[in-house]
C-alpha cells in the first residue's frame, strides 16, 4: 500500500518521462503521451502528474468550465440569482491511475488533492463545482466520492459519458 503523503504532484513539463504510463485505457494513455503538453501550452487543460518514489502513478488534467443546473437543482443549492444561467466550475478533463497502482485508494486521494487545490484558489476566482464527463463504468466510483449526476437536459443526452458534478461545499462548511 502506498502512503499518499509520500506522493509528489508536479505540473506537467517536458522534463518528465511519461512514456511508460499505462492506466489500461488507450485514449487516456494517448492523451498524456501525445496531447497533454500542447493542451497545456494552449491553455486548454493543465495537467498534474503524481509520482511515488520517482515513478509516475497517476495524472489529472483540469480546465475551466461552467455548469447549467436545472430548476430543481438550483432550488436544492439555494441558488436563485436572476440571470445566472450557469455556475462556475472546474472540469476534471482527464484522470487516470497507472494499472499497477489502481484499487489502492490513490484515485480517491488524487480527487481529494484536486478538491483542496481548487478550494485554495477559489477565494481568488469563484468556483463552486467540479464537473466530469464520467465513463459509465466509473459512475459508482465518483458517486462514492460525492459526485451527483447532472439532470439538466443539456447533459442527459450524452451517450458514452455521464455528466456529473461535485459541490465544493461538501468539503467546507457552508456559509
Ligand atoms: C478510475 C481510476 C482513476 C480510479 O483510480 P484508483 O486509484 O483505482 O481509485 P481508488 O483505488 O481510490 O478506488 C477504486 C476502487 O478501488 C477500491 N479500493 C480502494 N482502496 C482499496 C483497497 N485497499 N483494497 C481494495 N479495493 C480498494 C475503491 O473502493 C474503488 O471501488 P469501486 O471502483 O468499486 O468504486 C482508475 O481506475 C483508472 O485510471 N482507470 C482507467 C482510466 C479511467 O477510467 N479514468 C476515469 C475516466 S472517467
Amino acid at each position: 500500500m502506498i502512503d499518499f503523503s509520500k506522493v509528489v504532484s508536479e505540473r506537467l513539463s517536458r522534463i518528465y518521462n511519461v512514456s511508460k504510463f499505462d492506466c489500461g485505457d488507450s485514449d487516456l494513455n494517448d492523451f498524456l503521451k501525445n496531447d497533454a503538453f500542447s493542451y497545456q501550452q494552449k491553455k486548454l487543460a493543465t495537467t498534474f502528474l503524481f509520482f511515488y518514489e520517482q515513478e509516475l502513478i497517476g495524472f489529472l488534467s483540469v480546465s475551466a468550465d461552467s455548469l447549467k443546473l436545472n430548476f430543481e437543482e438550483k432550488k436544492g443549492y439555494n441558488i436563485h440569482q436572476k440571470r445566472l444561467e450557469e455556475v462556475p466550475a472546474i472540469k476534471l478533463a482527464r484522470f487516470a491511475v497507472d494499472k499497477k497502482y489502481q484499487k489502492q485508494g490513490i484515485g480517491t486521494n488524487i480527487l481529494k488533492w484536486c478538491v483542496g487545490y481548487i478550494l485554495a484558489y477559489s477565494d481568488l476566482m469563484a468556483v463552486r463545482f467540479i464537473t466530469i464527463d464520467a465513463y459509465t463504468e466509473r459512475v459508482e466510483f465518483y458517486k462514492k466520492f460525492g459526485f451527483l449526476v447532472n439532470q439538466d437536459k443539456r447533459y442527459t443526452k450524452k451517450d458514452h459519458h455521464v455528466s456529473m458534478r461535485y459541490d465544493l461545499f461538501n468539503a467546507v462548511s457552508k456559509p
